[in-house]
């Protein structure tokens, strides 16, 4: 596949920065921007945080997987935001594969804790000891993530615009 019609998929913990990451490339490259929480909450109407209450994670897991496949239908060249937890499993790493390039933004604990301190939106980081889960879960998926990207870049102490910068060089992109 031509370099410029893959997507360019966007993995990595909460945090890290895939949004803002994901909105520069999309702007820069003039690519729409698609993020699987926000179709998720699109087509059932609930924010993450409703859809983890009532149906529970695995549920959302079974909608990532879902909207994972309902994108490999849909037209290349766009930039994909995934959540956080959607390479976990062995099935969406094969579908992001085929998607496109897959781009893991690695962060260090210390600055996902600075950047999500007054966050209430993500379920998984509620309650007591955030930092204490945020270096649980971080430890658990760093490996995964690795596994699953073909390109890594560590983001922490950079600005967007660098990052981006960075994943285009890789990639083989000039703007
Ligand atoms: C999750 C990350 C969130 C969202 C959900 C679960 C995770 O997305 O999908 O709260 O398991 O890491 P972001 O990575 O965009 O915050």
């Amino acid at each position: 596949m031509a370099v410029k019609m893959k997507n360019i998929i966007l993995i990595g913990f909460m945090g890290s920065g895939k949004t803002s990451v994901g909105i520069r490339l999309s702007y820069r490259l003039r690519r729409t921007l698609t993020d699987t929480d926000k179709k998720i909450e699109r087509l059932y109407r609930m924010s993450i945080s409703e859809i983890f209450g009532r149906f529970g994670e695995e549920e959302f897991r079974n909608m990532e997987t879902q909207c994972l496949e309902k994108l490999l239908e849909e037209p290349k060249g766009r930039i994909i935001s995934v959540g956080g937890g959607l390479p976990m499993r062995d099935c969406n790493r094969e579908l992001l594969k085929k998607l496109g390039w897959v781009v893991y933004l690695r962060v260090k604990p210390l600055t996902v804790c600075e950047r999500l301190e007054a966050d209430t939106s993500r379920p998984l980081l509620q309650g007591e000891d955030r930092e204490e889960k945020v270096r649980s879960l971080l430890e658990q998926r760093a490996p995964v993530y690795e596994s699953a990207a073909d390109i890594i870049i560590d983001v922490d102490g950079k600005i967007v615009d660098e990052i981006a910068d960075e994943i285009l060089q890789n990639i083989g992109i000039a703007t």
